[in-house]
């Protein structure tokens, strides 16, 4: 994974800074979007992406790489709007001051903003021909658009005031996290030119991944350290957020994570006898994996 992420992480930052620079207006805007995309995320959704066109031995072109730039981009937009003194209220994120502590709210509001935007132009202007942006584009807007990460992030503020069941919590994980990671394997799949059956089960393993990596970052929230996640833990309690751990105490919650990544394992299974990968570990595995530790 190591070399993966050697190999295509610059790349994919040469992308979006370059993109960036173009498009900038005030320079006070283009340093405030750059802060929080160079904090040092782990930009496991452009990965994702990535290594998604390279299980199926599909070629990484600068289309791909700009695509998954919009991707973290429009992460990054979702997290300094998580943060804000109206949402989360976090003042630690990537192991540095949040963009609202360093450059204020506004500022912040419109790095968002200016993230969020910008990332659907560069996919419009991408190298790629343009049936295949129309589908992408309309996918990232569905992912990141109000039935996916907006509408899930609006149920998860409305689950601070009431102890959510595990199919409402399930439907909010589902959305505010696992539609955006959703959206790096399908666009993976559509850059690779995946068959319908193929798609299907994939969108199992994404779904199944999605739910698994909002039920570690509740666990870390928990049970994790500062200094290496980069964020403050506790918040979740604070806040009295309907969480994995709060629906079902540190244990309950590391037992769905296993069975989650569990599925994930088995449908890529399942997809590497169909396609004929004889691949032992993928990368699309050791993603998984991670999680398990
Ligand atoms: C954090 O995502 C927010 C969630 C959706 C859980 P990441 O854990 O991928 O954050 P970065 O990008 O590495 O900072
Ligand atoms: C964030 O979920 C999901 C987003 C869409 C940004 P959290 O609020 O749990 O993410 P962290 O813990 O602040 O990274
Ligand atoms: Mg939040
Ligand atoms: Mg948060
Ligand atoms: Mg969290």
């Amino acid at each position: 994974m190591t070399n993966f992420a050697d190999k295509h992480l610059p790349k994919l930052d040469q992308e979006i800074n370059q993109f960036i620079k173009e498009h900038a207006t005030e320079d006070s805007l283009s340093t405030s979007m750059e802060y929080s995309l160079a904090a040092g995320g782990k930009k496991l959704r452009p990965l994702l992406l990535l290594a998604t066109i390279d299980f199926f031995n599909g070629e990484i072109t600068r289309g791909a790489y700009q695509v998954a730039g919009a991707l973290e981009m429009i992460h990054t937009y979702s997290l300094i709007h998580d943060d804000l003194p109206a949402m989360d209220d976090d003042e630690l994120r990537r192991g540095k001051p949040t963009n609202h502590i360093v450059f204020g709210e506004g500022l912040a509001i419109l790095a968002g903003d200016g993230l969020l935007t910008e990332a659907f132009h560069l996919v419009a202007e991408a190298e790629l021909a343009s049936d295949l942006k129309v589908a992408l584009l309309q996918r990232l807007a569905k992912g990141a658009g109000t039935q996916g990460m907006i509408g899930g992030q609006v149920a998860d503020i409305e689950g601070e005031s009431q102890q959510l069941d595990l199919a409402s919590l399930q439907s909010v994980h589902r959305r505010k996290t696992g539609a955006l990671i959703k959206f790096a394997v399908e666009a993976g799949l559509i850059l690779s030119g995946q068959e319908h059956q193929i798609v299907e089960l994939m969108l199992i393993y994404a779904d199944n991944f999605g739910i698994a990596f909002q039920i570690k970052d509740d666990l870390l929230d928990v049970i994790g350290d500062e200094a290496v996640i980069g964020k403050k833990t506790g918040m979740d309690q604070a806040l009295n957020k309907s969480t994995y751990t709060s629906l079902l105490g540190v244990e309950g919650a590391e037992m769905a994570l296993k069975e989650h990544c569990q599925l994930a394992l088995s449908t890529l299974a399942k997809v590497k006898l169909e396609v004929g990968i004889d691949q032992k570990i993928s990368l699309l595995e050791e993603l998984i994996q991670t999680l398990m530790v």
